[in-house]
C-alpha cells in the first residue's frame, strides 16, 4: 500500500514564533508542556515566554542526546495524569525526539517505547507539536525516534509520532558554521535519498527535487546569515524531511551511520560523505540513472559525472569534506575498523532501501574508495 503521510499544518513564516499564543489558541490548544534544552531555553526563553501570553504550561527542560529509555520515563512520571492538549518540542532533532517518546508515555503510561512498531496506532491522546531549531534533520515531520537502551542506539518509528503541527521560523536557527554545515547537508542527502530510495513516490521525488535545488542555491547564504537563504533552508529541510519519512534514506546513511558511531562524526559530515560514492554506485540501476539525470538537469550537470563533480564542489565551497582522510583520521587506523564499520552497515535497516542490492563486498569497496 503507498501511502503518504505528513503534519496536518506547516506554519511557515520568520518571526511566527512571536504569535505563538494566537496559533496554539486557534488549535484549541489551552494547556501545553514545552520541551526543550536548556540552552535554548537560556537563548529564547524569554522570547518564547512573552509569544506564550497568559496560556497554561509546564517545561521540561532536562534533555540529553539519544536519551535512554529509563531518562524518557522519568520525565514523562512529572507530568503524567496532567491532561496537556500538546506536548511542543522547541530544538533540534533530540529534543523533539525525546518529546515524542515522553508524548507517547503521557498518553500510555505502560507503554512499552522498545516495541513501538510503524504496525499498530499509538494512539496518542495529546497533540505533538514541533518547532525545529536547525534546519536538516526532518525529526519535526518525521515518524521516526531514536532512543538507546543497554545496547546502544534503537531506532523505531510510528506514523502517530509525525508531529500534527509543525512551526518552521529560521529566527530561531543558529548561527554557528559548525551547526548549519551538517544539518544542511544532511538535509541535501535526504533529498538525494529519497529520490533513489526504492520506495520512492511522485510526492517524494517533487519534494525532494526541489529541496536540492533550494538547498544547493543557498546553504551558502545561510552560512552567510543571509536571512532569505536560511528561510529557504529551514523549509527545504523540512521538504526534505517530509519526503525521506515517505520514502526512507538508502546507503549513505547506512555507510554515514556506521562510520560516525565508529569515528564519534556528526550525523550531517558523515552521510555527506558517503553521497557521491552511493550516487556512482547505484547509477547502475537504469531506474535510479534516470531519476539522478532529472537532477543533474536541476544542478545544470550534463552527465552523472558531472552531477558528482557539482556535488563535490558544493560540498567543498561550504566547508563539507569530500573524503574521511580530508577528517585528519589515519588510514591505518580506518582500515582497521573495516569490518566493524562493513558490518554495522549490513545491520543498518536504511540499507534496505537501497535501489541497488549492497553486499559486503561492495561496502568495502565503497568505504575504502572514500578515504
Ligand atoms: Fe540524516
Amino acid at each position: 500500500m503507498s501511502l503518504f503521510r505528513f503534519p496536518r499544518t506547516i506554519y511557515f513564516q520568520r518571526d511566527i514564533v512571536d504569535s505563538l499564543s494566537e496559533i496554539l489558541s486557534k488549535e484549541g490548544i489551552r494547556r501545553v508542556l514545552i520541551i526543550t534544552d536548556r540552552v535554548l531555553l537560556g537563548l529564547i526563553g524569554g522570547r518564547i515566554e512573552r509569544a506564550l501570553g497568559t496560556l497554561e504550561r509546564d517545561y521540561f527542560t532536562d534533555v540529553s542526546p539519544e536519551p535512554s529509555v529509563d531518562q524518557i520515563r522519568k520525565a514523562a512520571s512529572n507530568f503524567i495524569g496532567k491532561e496537556y492538549d500538546a506536548v511542543m518540542a522547541i530544538g533540534g532533532g533530540s529534543v523533539i525526539d525525546f518529546s515524542k517518546a515522553v508524548a507517547v508515555l503521557i498518553s500510555s503510561p505502560e507503554a512499552d517505547l522498545t516495541a513501538i512498531s510503524p504496525f499498530e496506532s499509538i494512539g496518542l491522546k495529546t497533540k505533538l507539536i514541533a518547532i525545529p531549531t536547525t534546519s536538516g534533520t526532518g525529526s519535526d515531520v518525521s515518524f521516526g525516534v531514536v532512543l538507546s537502551d543497554r545496547d546502544g542506539k534503537i531506532a523505531m518509528g510510528n506514523y502517530d509520532l509525525v508531529p500534527e503541527i509543525d512551526i518552521l521560523d529560521s529566527s530561531l536557527t543558529p548561527l554557528e558554521k559548525k551547526i548549519i554545515v551538517p544539518t544542511g547537508i544532511d538535509a541535501f542527502v535526504h533529498s538525494f535519498e529519497a529520490i533513489a530510495s526504492n520506495t520512492s513516490t511522485v510526492f517524494t521525488d517533487a519534494l525532494a527535487e526541489r529541496a536540492i535545488e533550494n538547498i544547493f542555491k543557498n546553504l551558502k547564504g545561510a552560512l552567510d546569515n543571509d536571512e532569505n537563504a536560511k528561510d529557504i533552508m529551514h523549509i527545504s529541510a523540512t521538504m526534505a524531511g517530509i519526503a525521506f519519512s515517505n520514502s526512507g534514506t538508502a546507503a549513505a546513511h547506512a555507510l554515514g551511520h556506521s562510520f560516525g558511531a565508529t569515528f564519534h562524526v556528526t550525523h550531517g559530515t558523515s552521510v555527506g560523505l558517503f553521497l557521491v560514492p552511493t550516487i556512482k554506485y547505484n547509477s547502475q540501476d537504469p531506474q535510479t540513472r534516470e531519476k539522478y539525470l532529472r537532477v543533474c538537469r536541476i544542478l545544470d550537470a550534463h552527465n552523472i559525472d558531472s552531477l558528482t563533480k557539482v556535488i563535490e564542489d558544493f560540498f567543498t565551497g561550504v566547508g563539507q569534506p569530500i573524503r574521511v582522510k580530508d577528517l585528519g583520521i589515519n588510514r591505518d587506523e580506518y582500515e582497521s575498523k573495516l569490518e566493524n564499520m562493513v558490518a554495522l552497515s549490513l545491520r543498518d535497516s536504511e540499507l534496505a532501501f537501497n535501489p541497488v542490492l549492497m553486499g559486503e563486498e561492495d561496502l568495502r569497496k565503497l568505504f575504502l574508495e572514500t578515504y
